[in-house]
């Protein structure tokens, strides 16, 4: 019985802890939030020794409650190691924006999926 439990923790952990090492999360899901935003943001220039890129998720203009965020999912899309880092820059969990930077190991591209969660 507890292994089963086990691995039902494991399937529904998959979508969120994927296999990929640079990937990061804040925040975690709650019942009731809903996906915000969704981008792949990608940087692919000519040999530039670091690459970086601003995401930012701003609530739509004149919002009359913008939701709050709950989780912040930066998958990073290229294996093991070779590709960036994400950091956040400002707003975050329990704020209605978010701002994060992505920035590439030398010389190396960078491709993330960024998911804003929040109700
Ligand atoms: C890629 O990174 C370079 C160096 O930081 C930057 O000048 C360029 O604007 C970035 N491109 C995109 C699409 O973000
Ligand atoms: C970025 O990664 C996604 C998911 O693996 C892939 O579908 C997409 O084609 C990639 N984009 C580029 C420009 O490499
Ligand atoms: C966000 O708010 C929840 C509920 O009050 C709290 O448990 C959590 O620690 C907060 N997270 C951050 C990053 O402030
Ligand atoms: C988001 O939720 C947290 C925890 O409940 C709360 O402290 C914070 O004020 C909320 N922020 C906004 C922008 O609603
Ligand atoms: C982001 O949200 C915070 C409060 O959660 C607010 O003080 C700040 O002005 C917002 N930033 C932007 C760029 O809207």
């Amino acid at each position: 019985m507890k292994s089963i439990a086990c691995c039902l923790v494991v399937v529904l952990s998959v979508s969120v802890v994927l296999i990929c090492g640079e990937s990061r999360q804040w925040g975690r899901r709650v019942s009731g939030d809903r996906l915000l935003n969704y981008a792949v943001v990608v940087n692919n220039s000519l040999p530039v020794p670091e690459k970086s890129s601003v995401y930012r998720y701003l609530p739509a203009a004149g919002a009359f409650r913008p939701p709050n965020i709950t989780a912040i999912y930066a998958r990073d899309n290229i294996p093991a190691g070779r590709g960036g880092y994400a950091g956040i820059v400002s707003g975050g969990v329990n704020q209605s924006n978010v701002t994060l930077k992505l920035t590439s190991q030398p010389y190396q591209r960078f491709n993330f999926t960024i998911e804003v969660y929040g109700k």
